[in-house]
């Protein structure tokens, strides 16, 4: 849900009315009651929600669930202003419907990772809250527990579980591994994390195959050559056998993610081992990942989960609701919009303003 009662300050500060769907905050713990004891107004009728709003702000948009979200696209007008995850990536190929609305339409996916755009970053916390949770996933479904036990039947050794791929999702899944009590390492492209893997208590696992040719930028990885692929896979298959759980999280914005664990490492873990694949929705990181599903594969259960956010959703609500808020404020002064295309965070947010898509980056990458 893209407000939480808790959130709605900021904005009825800045001098702007808010109006919720009828029951929208309801699964993630906020009834309506709650929205309207803070001044918001609830709308029942959908259509009335979407004609008297000026701005949108939303968790994902229509392109996220066509075709039923055309039905949305025929109720957004031009000179609005959207808010939220637009799909800039995945729907690549929807995006001109939503352009042709004639909507500002400004994409968290695309928010610039500085220290300026902090408060408005929605996809690093929910990837804090998908690592998170896939920690616990992968608890659950360990028949072992996590922590040293030491009891009058004999010790129980702490399991032993390696990241791969140390951005937000991975550092999250790292945290919580540490307070369950597992011992954990993590590996990742980007030398620059060793130091936040060991402040976690983690060991930062160095694979012995140099550094990647190509090095990314602000926070991000960069797409490597198959080669380096190949070789991290060879190398990452003896690391994964020592281990009884994996989580993988290495992604690249805009991106297939890379295949780091094969159907061969898989096999070379011992039985009743857990991967669990962060990224299985955009390529996925294990070979035998399958979206969505559980499969099992040698003894090994290989968790593949999607949409992780939404089961932690009152607080995955309780920060994109601040996020998106506060990117909707930095894109209005005295309660008008100013674009101020020299911004990097209004620029990079852009998509589509004015009929067309405007975003270079995406303009480019549907060009290739
Ligand atoms: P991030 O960009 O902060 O982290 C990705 C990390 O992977 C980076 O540190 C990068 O250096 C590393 N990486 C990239 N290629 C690599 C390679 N070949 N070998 C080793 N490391 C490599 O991204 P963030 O925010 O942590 O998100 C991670 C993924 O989790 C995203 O793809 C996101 O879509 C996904 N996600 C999944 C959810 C779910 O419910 N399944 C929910 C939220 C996010």
């Amino acid at each position: 849900m893209a407000a939480a009662p808790a959130a709605l300050g900021p904005l009825q500060k800045a001098g702007h009315e808010i109006r919720i769907e009828a029951g929208a905050g309801e699964r993630a713990g906020f009834s309506d009651g709650a929205y309207a004891a803070k001044g918001a107004k609830i709308i029942g009728e959908r259509r009335e929600l979407f004609e008297r709003a000026e701005a949108l702000l939303h968790v994902r948009g229509p392109l996220a669930s066509l075709p039923e979200g055309k039905e949305d696209l025929a109720f957004i007008r031009k000179g609005q202003i959207l808010v939220g995850f637009e799909e800039p990536y995945a729907a690549r190929d929807d995006l001109s419907a939503l352009a042709a609305t004639g909507a500002s339409v400004f994409a968290l996916e695309l928010l610039p990772r500085t220290s300026r755009a902090q408060s408005m970053d929605a996809l690093s916390s929910m990837a804090m809250i998908a690592g998170y949770k896939a920690a616990l996933l992968a608890a659950s479904h360990l028949p072992k527990v996590f922590p040293m036990m030491v009891t009058a039947g004999g010790t129980l050794a702490a399991s032993k579980v390696l990241i791969i791929g140390a951005g937000v999702a991975g550092l999250s899944a790292i945290a919580t591994c540490r307070r369950l009590g597992a011992v954990v390492s993590a590996y990742d492209l980007r030398a620059e994390v060793k130091e936040e893997i060991q402040s976690l208590g983690a060991r930062f696992v160095d694979l012995g195959i140099g550094p990647p040719p190509t090095a990314g930028q602000g926070g991000y990885a960069a797409a490597q050559s198959e080669e380096y692929y190949k070789k991290q896979r060879e190398a990452l298959a003896k690391a994964v056998a020592e281990q009884e759980i994996v989580i993988t999280t290495a992604a690249i914005p805009g991106r297939t993610s890379p295949l780091l664990v094969t159907a061969d490492a898989v096999r070379g873990m011992a039985a009743g081992s857990v991967i669990v694949d962060l990224v299985a929705e955009r390529g996925g990181n294990c070979e035998l990942a399958r979206v969505g599903e559980t499969v099992h594969a040698g003894g090994v259960t290989i968790l593949a989960p999607v949409n992780l956010p939404a089961t932690a959703a009152n607080h995955a609500s309780l920060l994109f609701a601040k996020n998106a808020a506060a990117l909707f404020l930095h894109l209005t002064k005295d309660g008008k919009a100013v674009f101020d295309l020299a911004d990097d965070i209004v620029k990079g947010t852009l998509l589509a303003r004015d009929g067309q898509v405007v975003h270079e980056r995406i303009l480019r990458g549907r060009a290739e």
